[in-house]
């Protein structure tokens, strides 16, 4: 390992910060086998001070693993077509034009991409510009939320199947090519198991992607809203969270499989500019509990 790399745990549910590491280097192998473990166990890593272009912030990525495209935004397109590995999370307009997606809007508790068969194993955030205050970005530790669960709750969802919404994103926006409402058996999506088995750590983690647009497969309609309340209220229930307040220069990765993340509306009259990729999960479609 690099001489004086560090982990620090956040001290919450989860997240840890790395210190001592740049990332715009070339990382050894043995120090990179001491970041993943960190991030297996504390879910969430943080790596402040960092200075990333896109071919940077791709290339520490894909120590991780293949990347993969960015979701396409309103118009079916990335925002940049030179690099479609490269999400651009964006409340900046200049002359009428979206420099980013997802704008001011408040995201809900998701994890990403859920909507894919193969969802992304990870996801690395990097701060361009920051707001001076808001925009944090809230993590939930979703391994404790299935410790947690009532043993009857959990009874109750041994072998459901979950279908993850494809049709909208995280602000509840319509994406190109879909229809603005479906029936549960005929909205495209993807099917997940309802709790899954970390390839990787062994544990068991619920798997929820969001609650608008879910449905518990073969349930009727009412039904499968009561059970994923139920399951949402049990998440609510308990503050397995962690904050990220950002700074110019953080670069977070948080573990897709086994963490929720959100964000509160941001002030319109602040500017925000992010860079994203997403690592392609080797391990294939998402192992259930059995
Ligand atoms: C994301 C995401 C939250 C934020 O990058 O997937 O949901 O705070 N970001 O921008
Ligand atoms: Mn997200």
């Amino acid at each position: 390992m690099q001489d004086g790399v560090e982990v620090v745990p956040s001290g919450a549910a989860l997240g840890a910060d790395v210190v001592g590491v740049d990332l715009a280097a070339a990382i050894d192998p043995g120090t990179f086998r001491a970041i993943e473990d960190a991030w297996h166990q504390h879910l969430v890593l943080r790596f402040r001070g960092q200075r990333l272009d896109d071919d940077a912030l791709a290339a520490f990525s894909r120590n991780f693993g293949d990347l993969d495209m960015a979701p396409t935004g309103r118009g079916g397109t990335p925002f940049n077509p030179a690099r479609p590995e490269i999400a651009v999370l964006s409340n900046i307009v200049v002359d009428g034009r979206r420099m980013g997606s997802l704008g001011n809007d408040e995201l809900v508790w998701h994890q990403d991409m859920t909507y894919n068969p193969v969802p992304p194993k990870a996801s690395l955030l990097y701060g361009l510009e920051v707001p001076p205050h808001g925009g944090e970005t809230h993590f939930y530790n979703l391994y404790r939320a299935f410790d947690a669960l009532p043993e009857d709750l959990a009874r109750r969802i041994h072998g459901l199947d979950c279908k993850h919404d494809a049709t909208r994103s995280s602000n509840g926006e319509l994406r190109a090519g879909y229809e603005a409402s479906y029936s549960n058996e005929d909205r495209p999506g993807a099917v997940h198991p309802l709790v899954l088995r970390h390839p990787a750590t062994g544990r068991l983690a619920l798997c929820v992607g969001r609650r608008p647009g879910a449905w518990i497969v073969g349930y009727a309609d009412a039904d499968s809203d009561r059970l994923l309340d139920e399951i949402w209220d049990h998440i609510h229930s308990h503050a397995f969270t962690w904050s990220q307040e950002w700074q110019v220069g953080d670069l977070v990765i948080w573990d897709n499989r086994c963490t929720l993340h959100r964000r509160d509306r941001l002030d319109p009259a602040t500017r925000r500019m992010m860079h994203r990729t997403q690592v392609r999960d080797l391990h294939g479609p998402f192992a259930g509990w059995n």
